[in-house]
């Protein structure tokens, strides 16, 4: 199902619009200073002055309020009531869904599919702007290759192609065609930027990266994002390198806007202004507000830094005024390309119903899709409903219409939600008896009391599935692990079920917000489905999945370690001058007592955990088996500047229609400077009837080769590529070809 015209062209890049950029100076001549300052300022919605506020011109944006009526009565104080008639920009975090909530983002990632997640923002939009809101604060675009870091729920995962696409295809969602358009809001692409690197994976802390990884992998999501048109940018909270991102002329005057062209506005994270104070690169508020707006703040979020300090900054001439101008230019142009001064008010009733049933069935497809196999150890998925009597279903996370939503679920409601429990018994009818048991009274108990009951209807039934892993609140902002196994006594609750189930299938359904450390458990259980936090249509997508009415299809946006002190491990890693053997695997108990000093080789691993990861990027399972054969390059040889074409043949070897996801990935063997193992380049998801084949191509411009060297100049450097085409980041069938200058 396409909410939005397939052949829809790609939103213009935010250029100049002649008539606005008139409409934007004329404006601005009419205007007083502090109503110039008035629209740098967002205020929330609970602000104890904002209506006197917005009616003195001292606001130009509220968020978090998503009356439509209050919304309206805000607006019409802008427009009718204040001096100026500017009207507000209304923002929110729609970060996966208003009221029909989506998947969490990293597990609409993992569906790899991003005209169904453009069709899933579309769906965010029209909901929230239903509610008066114009602007969110999605996607979010951090890279990130560490699962302690709660943030990650919200991430796309831990590549910057896949990052990118995914990114600009909820920007396309959220902003359509047209800003105008009903529907559509404008999107703001966060948190810029580095974020994802924060040090031991703690929010909020610094991020140190080199150059070259800042340009080759963090900024590459937010240059696609601004050449998509993004309307708005937010600065992380951060420091990079020891300058914090709200401070940080590099990135937002030198990358954001010398190199990249912006012409939309950026806006701190809430009270990032004021606390560059705590970062200790500012003073006071005072001195705070000038290093936001030289570097290139042009609204702060919920904090007053700049109404306060601003007037006397400009006064005193550290703050030029024609820098204001510029600032308030940045924000006029989106309320224009809005269309907000012709119509500022919403009518609710100009939109579908909140949870229609498009809009739930899209929900339910990125489910669908958004779910990963991980492992199925004898095909003991899918379940077979015509050899089952009864079935055990365990674990505090079965029926929880809550924590199956997520982080940042601000307008869901978790009586919206069908749940794990509720979609198998209507899947089921009477044909299968189901036996209950939570096993634990929460996620995170580490009671052992209802253990008995849990063991009791395993043994009562003929297969048990178990729905596990983390209540919401263990990821999202500030919410960060360092320990990052299945919590509370639920390892344990597993050894107990697995212990009385005597040969018969365990499933296990994981629900998280991160990747686990799941090592302890893979083996011990027949099966692992993970859910990620599902959204309100996740439990009838898991039962879907669980009985084979579907396939899964979900592959990994981001690698899972055996153990988090692997942690940060990824696809994209180096060779090091001392690779390990390929496959070898390490454990600390096999070292011999005494074991030489040199006898374990002298390569980069650990000796607890090898230097694999538990699962790798781009892995998943399906109910059938896809087999990769015939990969080769069209040509041995490419001239820099030509399309490099890759062939392979995909076999759906099995039985059943289903869906992959075909991934292209390539080794530059030698380059100026140490280059991945494996960098994704392309992939495209098909679906294949049993027995079917199919001729794969993928068209790559030499372009997408390029990376930066020591003296960060962007460069495409001759050499041998090879390339593998497979189902992940491991794939084995391959082919290479050669790189030569253009003549
Ligand atoms: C938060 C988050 C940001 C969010 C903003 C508004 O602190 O960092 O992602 O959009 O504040 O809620």
């Amino acid at each position: 199902m396409n909410l939005m015209n397939a052949k829809q062209p790609l939103p213009r890049a935010p250029g100049a619009d002649h008539d606005d950029e008139h409409r934007i100076a004329e404006l601005l001549s009419r205007m007083t200073l502090e109503e110039k300052i008035g629209q740098l300022s967002q205020l929330n919605a609970d602000a104890g002055d904002l209506r006197e506020r917005i009616r003195s011109g001292n606001v130009g944006s509220i968020l978090n309020e998503v009356d439509v009526d209050t919304v309206n009565e805000l607006q019409r104080i802008a427009v009718k009531e204040s001096r100026i008639g500017i009207p507000l920009l209304v923002g929110r975090d729609v970060i996966h869904g208003f009221r029909t909530i989506l998947p969490i983002p990293i597990g609409q990632a993992s569906s790899w599919n991003p005209a169904l997640i453009r069709d899933g923002a579309r769906v965010a939009a029209v909901e929230a702007a239903a509610h008066g809101v114009n602007w969110t604060f999605a996607p979010m675009i951090d890279i990130t290759r560490d699962p302690r870091w709660g943030r990650i729920a919200e991430s796309l995962g831990e590549d910057p192609v896949l990052c990118s696409a995914l990114g600009v295809a909820m920007v396309q969602g959220f902003q359509g065609d047209s800003l105008a358009d009903s529907g559509s809001i404008a999107a703001c692409a966060k948190h810029f930027v580095g974020y994802g690197g924060v040090e031991a994976g703690v929010d909020y802390s610094s991020a140190s990266i080199p150059e070259i990884e800042l340009r080759d992998v963090h900024l590459r999501p937010f240059e696609a994002a601004v050449e998509a048109g993004v309307a708005t940018i937010m600065a992380a909270f951060n420091d990079l390198n020891g300058v914090p991102a709200t401070a940080n002329e590099f990135l937002m005057r030198q990358v954001l806007r010398e190199e990249w062209g912006f012409s939309g506005f950026v806006v701190s994270d809430w009270n990032s202004i004021p606390e560059l104070v705590n970062h200790g690169i500012a003073e006071d508020d005072v001195r705070a507000a000038c290093a936001a707006a030289r570097a290139g703040i042009d609204m702060e979020m919920a904090s007053r830094a700049y109404p306060d300090h601003l007037p006397g900054l400009i006064e005193s001439g550290a703050i030029p005024l024609p820098l204001i101008d510029d600032m308030v230019s940045n924000v006029l142009r989106l309320k224009y390309r809005l269309g907000l001064f012709e119509s500022p008010f919403t009518d609710p009733r100009s939109f579908p119903p909140l949870l229609d049933a498009a809009h739930l069935a899209l929900a339910h497809e990125l489910a669908l899709q958004s779910c990963v196999l991980l492992s199925n150890r004898d095909g003991a998925l899918p379940l077979k409903r015509e050899a089952l009597r009864s079935l055990a279903v365990i674990g505090p996370l079965a029926d929880d219409g809550y924590e199956q939503l997520g982080t940042w679920v601000f307008d869901g409601d978790a009586r919206d939600s069908r749940t794990c429990l509720r979609a198998l018994q209507a899947l089921l009818g009477d044909a299968v008896r189901l036996n209950v048991a939570r096993g634990l009274e929460g996620p995170r108990s580490r009671s052992e009391d209802l253990f008995p009951e849990a063991i009791r209807v395993t043994q009562e039934s003929d297969a048990v599935v178990l729905v596990l892993g983390e209540d919401s609140i263990l990821s999202g902002e500030a919410h960060c692990r360092a320990d990052i196994s299945l919590p509370g006594a639920q390892e344990r609750l597993i050894e107990a079920v697995c212990g009385a189930a005597s040969g018969k299938p365990v499933i296990l359904v994981v629900m998280a917000g991160r990747p686990l450390t799941l090592a302890s458990v893979c083996d011990r259980v027949s099966a692992i489905l993970y859910a990620w936090h599902p959204g309100t249509m996740g439990g009838p997508a898991i039962a879907e999945l669980l009985f084979g009415l579907r396939s899964p299809s979900g592959k990994l946006p981001v690698t899972f370690p055996r153990m988090v002190g692997q942690v940060p491990i990824h696809h994209a890693r180096k060779n090091t001058g001392r690779p390990p053997a390929p496959g070898m695997t390490s454990h600390i108990d096999t070292i011999d007592a005494r074991a030489p000093q040199t006898s374990l080789g002298m390569t980069a691993f650990h000796l607890d955990a090898g230097y694999t990861p538990l699962f790798a990027f781009g892995h998943g399972l399906s109910y059938t088996h896809f087999s990769y054969s015939q990969v080769r390059a069209a040509r041995d040889q490419y001239r820099v500047g030509e399309i490099v074409e890759v062939f392979a043949q995909i076999r759906n070897e099995g039985d059943r229609e289903a869906e992959e996801v075909a991934q292209l990935y390539v080794r530059d063997v030698v380059g100026s400077v140490t280059r991945p193992v494996r960098e994704l380049k392309a992939f495209q998801r098909i679906r294949l009837a049993p027995g079917e084949s199919r001729s794969l191509v993928f068209r790559l411009p030499t372009d997408a080769l390029a990376f930066h060297d020591a003296r960060l100049r962007r460069v495409v450097e001759p050499g041998r590529f090879l390339v593998w085409v497979g189902g992940s980041s491991e794939a084995t069938e391959g082919s290479a070809f050669e790189l030569i200058e253009a003549p």
